[in-house]
């Protein structure tokens, strides 16, 4: 993912202690001095870690689900449309954590939605779908992640999305309509879904009535096919996404910030339409949903056995009273369990946080994927599983 300022024109911030009381701040210019979407009107992200409950949960299609989520603690929760939360079940008797995008808008901080698809052969969205009940209790923590249009300021966006990688448009365009952000002097926005049939178009109605009542907002499905109990009934575009279909949609779609989310086999091909098609890279920003497509450093495997030489960095878990010399390049995650010390971990790729810990001395070497909060790196904390020791470290675990 890449964030570069643009150079589209700029506007002048409005001042706010004007004696007449100021309009709402909806300043969404990408001049990367003026803060962007709900400027003044989304609360700061803060941390949302806790156990929710379960308060309603709505078929969206018959293989997408979205959960209702009511917060234990209370207070209004604050995160960015596109940020997603680590989710934690118990399957089981044993504790399972995924990601999933928050599909609510921040605008609605007193609630969260996460739209789950049901993965075959998939362990925690099955539970999701068939298990988890009204009333049920889960643990979220977050928000995490930067694929989100408040880091990448402009007044004209292209969502592209499949699958359930439609999430994260959901909470943006949810957020800017509630903000009254779409329309003339406002944003220009571009939703296009690709799916399967009709049947698998997720939250259609709402999108398309937000369309309707939105002048901002354009929403364009693509179906690869008709929806099979209803043969005729797809009257819109029917095939794969192509580069000449997307031209033709989306004409000024160099002049565009392009978020893109689905499975890797659709980002492949939008990358390659959208470079065909004269995007700038530096304004296309990508999302993926699996994590084994990640792009953390897999470390190679740490020295074993008596005559490992004791190259490397000694790291150190205080309260553990443990120590271990891990050859270089060995995630300070590998080197917990060489040590014997437990340190919980979910994804290993620095998306879910679930090994968050603290440095108490040294330094590391942090590719994260949006696992962590730059808040939380100032005081310390640090994501294991994508750490690599720089030098000696001690670690409070
Ligand atoms: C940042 C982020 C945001 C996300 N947001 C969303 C979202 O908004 N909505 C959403 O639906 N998902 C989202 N996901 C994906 C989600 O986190 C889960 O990966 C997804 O729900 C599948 O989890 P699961 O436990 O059901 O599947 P897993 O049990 O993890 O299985 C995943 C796949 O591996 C296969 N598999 C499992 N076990 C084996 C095995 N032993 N051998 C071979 N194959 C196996 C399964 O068949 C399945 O295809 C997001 C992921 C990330 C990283
Ligand atoms: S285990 Fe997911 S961030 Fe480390």
């Amino acid at each position: 993912m890449t964030t570069q300022p643009t150079t589209e024109p700029t506007t002048q911030p409005t001042s706010q202690q004007a004696a007449e009381p100021a309009p709402p701040d909806l300043r969404l210019v990408p001049d990367p001095d003026v803060t962007p979407l709900g400027a003044g009107l989304l609360a700061e992200e803060a941390a949302l870690d806790q156990q929710v409950v379960v308060r309603q949960r709505l078929a969206e299609t018959h293989d997408l689900l979205t959960l209702v989520l009511e917060p234990t603690t209370p207070g209004p929760l604050a995160f960015r449309p596109g940020q997603y939360v680590s989710l934690a079940v118990d399957i089981d008797g044993e504790s399972v954590e995924r990601c999933y995008t928050i599909s609510s808008p921040p605008t609605r901080p007193h609630l969260l939605t996460v739209t789950v698809k049901r993965v075959p052969g998939g362990r925690v969205s099955h539970y999701l779908h068939d298990r988890l009940a009204v009333g049920d209790r889960v643990r979220v923590s977050g928000p995490l992640g930067g694929f989100t249009v408040t880091d990448h300021p402009s007044s004209r966006y292209l969502l592209l999305s499949a699958g359930s990688g439609i999430t994260p448009t959901l909470s943006t365009v949810r957020a800017m309509a509630d903000l009254a952000a779409l329309g003339p002097g406002g944003l220009d926005v571009v939703a296009l879904h690709s799916a399967r049939t009709p049947d698998d178009l997720p939250c259609r109605a709402e999108l398309e009535l937000l369309a309707a009542t939105h002048p901002g907002l354009r929403v364009i499905w693509t179906c690869d096919d008709d929806a099979p109990t209803r043969p005729g009934a797809w009257t819109g575009h029917r095939g794969l996404l192509t580069a000449a279909v997307l031209a033709a949609a989306v004409p000024d779609l160099a002049e565009r910030e392009v978020l893109v989310c689905g499975p890797a086999g659709y980002r492949d091909a939008v990358r390659a339409m959208l470079a065909a098609l004269g995007a700038d890279p530096a304004r296309c920003h990508e999302e993926s949903f699996s994590i084994d497509e990640g792009s953390a450093p897999v470390a190679p495997a740490a020295a074993d056995g008596a005559d490992a030489a004791p190259v490397g960095a000694r790291v150190r878990f205080g309260r553990s009273d443990r120590e271990v010399v891990c050859a270089p390049g060995t995630t300070v995650l590998e080197a917990a369990r060489q040590a014997g010390v437990r340190l919980p971990s979910s994804c290993s790729s620095g998306l879910c946080g679930t090994c968050k810990s603290t440095l108490l001395e040294g330094r590391i070497d942090m590719q994260h994927q949006g696992g962590i909060r730059p808040r939380e790196i100032a005081q310390d904390r640090f994501l294991p599983c994508c750490s690599t020791p720089d030098g000696d470290i001690v670690v409070d675990a």
